[in-house]
């Protein structure tokens, strides 16, 4: 723990909390949601969580009106929380332990906070187990260091990079095919858009979510525009930002799509008009 906290923090802040799981059976329910057998059997099993409760808190408890910053508490309190777990579980390594963070958490996150009575403000990132390893697997591959490394600015990725990546990356499955296995948890249909409408639920009931609209309408304004009108428009839908002199229309197959686009047209006018 002490390594943990030892984490550098924005702002003096410590936005996380860590949920040390000692209830065998609270341990196994979570083990079984989240489709992660060790959970249950690790030596340690802790949930690494985001947290600006504390935060909100310590400023009321002072008369302090706590502030409306939720996407950037969403960013801050995730690095604190990722920032200490991953120094916790680098002190476990060398005392000889080892530990696997547990992405799967996404896959209940409702259940999760539920279980752990997690008050708004608190959201899991990830799980952490840390044990004594009962195998010795071997270092497994990364990517070329060239297409992670950039200097000054981003090197636009070329098909012989891509290619490299997935031959480097080849021998971490089974198969031999990274690109597949990549697919089953991001392309359509994959895992993590199955825990996209989980994940978005969960952060507005934990006070993190940030609108489409709010943003996409503050977006509106910031290029000079007043006015935003939505509509079904064939099978998908139109959307316009408006203004007296000007409009600029988007399609999508969402609300926000929509807005997204006739927005991006508007600040594209609004550069062309400024340059
Ligand atoms: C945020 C995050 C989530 C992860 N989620 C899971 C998980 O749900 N289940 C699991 O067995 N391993 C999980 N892992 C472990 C990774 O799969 C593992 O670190 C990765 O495959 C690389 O292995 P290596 O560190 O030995 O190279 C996760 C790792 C991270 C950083």
């Amino acid at each position: 723990m002490y390594c943990a906290q030892a984490a550098p923090t924005d702002a003096t802040a410590q936005m996380y909390s860590f949920v040390r799981l000692t209830d065998p059976s609270l341990r196994s329910k979570i083990a079984e949601v989240t489709a992660n057998a060790h959970m249950a059997t690790a030596s340690e099993t802790l949930i690494v969580c985001a947290d600006v409760h504390r935060l909100q808190k310590l400023l009321e408890h002072r008369g302090y009106v706590y502030g409306d910053w939720r996407a950037a508490s969403l960013h801050f309190a995730i690095g604190d929380a990722v920032l200490a777990g991953q120094n916790a579980l680098i002190a476990a390594e060398c005392l000889g332990y080892q530990g696997c963070w547990i992405g799967g958490v996404l896959s209940a996150l409702d259940e999760i906070v539920t279980l752990l009575e997690l008050p708004r403000g608190v959201l899991p990132f990830a799980g952490l187990t840390i044990g004594v390893p009962d195998e010795d697997p071997p270092v497994r591959p990364r990517l070329q260091p060239e297409v992670i490394w950039h200097d000054n600015t981003y090197k636009p990725l070329e098909p012989s990079d891509l290619e490299t990546a997935l031959t480097r990356m080849a021998p971490i499955t089974a198969r031999g095919d990274w690109a597949q296995s990549l697919a089953r948890y991001f392309a359509t249909g994959g895992t993590m858009e199955q825990r996209e409408p989980v994940l978005r639920r969960t952060l507005e009931r934990q006070g993190f979510a940030v609108s489409d609209v709010d943003a996409l309408y503050e977006r509106t304004e910031a290029a000079g525009y007043a006015e935003l009108l939505i509509r079904r428009g064939g099978a998908g839908f139109q959307a316009w930002v408006d203004r007296p002199d000007r409009a600029h229309g988007g399609d999508g197959a969402t609300p926000s799509e929509a807005l997204r686009k006739a927005v991006e047209e508007a600040e594209r006018d609004a550069l062309e008009t400024r340059g």
